[in-house]
């Protein structure tokens, strides 16, 4: 249980006593990197969208461009990655641990929770390695919908289908859960 940090008990700031101080650092470290590059990519894919044409700027919806997420891990050794139930990227599906992260937060969006304010962090046992794994909802947004909405563009759509064959990114609106942040950090020591 003690390297059980949930945003519960983050909250709840007497409680931080049972996790200890290593992994506070590491879910701030996370928290810190999530909110530059959740910041930056849709900065990117709005600024691009209306620019180019949502057409044009399918690739900006990228976290490789650009080497953001090289240059964004401000602290070493961290993977950053993003997944979902529904991936247009086939890379990005989720690991049984990432899917059922998922679906607790689908489970707390189901319950009426306010997803913008909530994170889950757990240190794990990853093929014998003691990992911090954290993940983060990405929630729909009104110009997400040119790509990943119900009605896309004839152009958009014949765009994906030549990049994405096997896309399943399509039908959310906005405030739908539309997937997730993961990051993860290889520790010292034992696995838990
Ligand atoms: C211009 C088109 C476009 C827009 C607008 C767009 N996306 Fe994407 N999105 C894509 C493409 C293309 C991919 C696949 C990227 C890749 O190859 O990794 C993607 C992938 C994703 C993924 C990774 C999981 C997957 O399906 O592979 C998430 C999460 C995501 N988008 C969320 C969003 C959110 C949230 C918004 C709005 C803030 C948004 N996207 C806006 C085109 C777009």
């Amino acid at each position: 249980m003690r390297q059980y940090i949930h945003i519960i008990w983050l909250l709840v700031l007497p409680a931080l006593a049972h996790a200890s101080s290593a992994d506070v650092l590491l879910l701030k470290q996370a928290r810190a990197q999530i909110k530059v590059i959740a910041g930056e990519l849709k900065q990117r894919v709005a600024r691009d969208v209306s620019a180019k044409g949502a057409e044009n700027a399918l690739a900006s919806c990228r976290l490789q461009v650009e080497g953001l997420t090289d240059r964004l891990t401000m602290h070493s050794g961290w993977e950053i990655r993003r997944t979902a139930f529904l991936v247009r990227n086939p890379d990005n599906q989720p690991d049984p641990w990432e899917r059922e992260v998922l679906d607790l937060f689908a489970q707390r969006k189901a319950e009426g929770v306010d997803l913008t304010q909530y994170e889950f962090a757990k240190v794990v046992n990853l093929d014998g390695k003691r990992v911090f794994r954290y993940m983060k909802p990405i929630l729909m947004q009104g110009f997400c919908t040119s790509c990943h909405g119900s009605n896309l563009s004839a152009e958009v759509r014949a765009r994906i289908a030549d990049k994405y064959p096997d896309d399943q990114a399509v039908g959310f609106k906005p405030g739908d859960l539309r997937g997730a942040f993961s990051l993860l950090k290889v520790l010292p020591g034992d696995p838990p």
